[in-house]
């Protein structure tokens, strides 16, 4: 199959999660995915959306986010979401499960963990005050039904 790249850049407000979940669902139509699947890369998606919003731009509103997405070989989706807002000090650290700096209730500090377990893998490159781009490539079961 052809390499086939999508990028939309889109305003960092909270309404545009749901708008990025069904954009990459959309998206990974073209590649057969399993409704699991499909569920494992918008909530994956999700995660690191919103980690963009609220962590990135601080709920400020506004704010770029990128997110480019490519199919590798014919069972493998890329998804890149790029903030250009706060960035983190310590990946390593910020990767940690339960790790937050938010102290309100609705922050788990299981973002990363839970980008980890529904994406095969996850890249994280950040720079404070430049910014953080989360990476999240997903293999496909591309026999299922075979
Ligand atoms: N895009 C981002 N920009 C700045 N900081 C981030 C970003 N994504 C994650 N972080 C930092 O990493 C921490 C852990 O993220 P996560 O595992 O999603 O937990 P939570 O969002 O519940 O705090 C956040 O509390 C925040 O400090
Ligand atoms: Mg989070």
């Amino acid at each position: 199959m052809e390499s086939n790249f999508v990028t939309v850049e889109f305003e960092a407000l909270p309404q545009n999660q749901g708008f990025a979940r069904a954009v990459c669902a959309s998206y990974a139509g073209q590649l057969d995915p399993t409704l699991e699947e499909l569920t494992e890369i918008k909530t994956a998606v999700s995660e690191a959306v919103s980690n963009a919003v609220i962590h990135g731009y601080e709920r400020k509103g506004t704010g770029k986010i990128v997110m480019e997405l490519k199919t590798m070989d014919q069972d493998k989706i890329f998804i890149k979401i790029t903030d250009f807002g706060k960035g983190i000090r310590d990946v390593k650290k910020a990767m940690e499960p339960m790790f937050s700096t938010e102290e309100e209730r609705e922050m788990s500090g299981m973002g990363f963990t839970v980008m980890e377990s529904f994406a095969d893998k996850v890249f994280v490159e950040s720079e404070p005050g430049r910014g953080t781009a989360v990476t999240l490539i997903k293999y496909l079961d591309v026999y299922h039904g075979i």
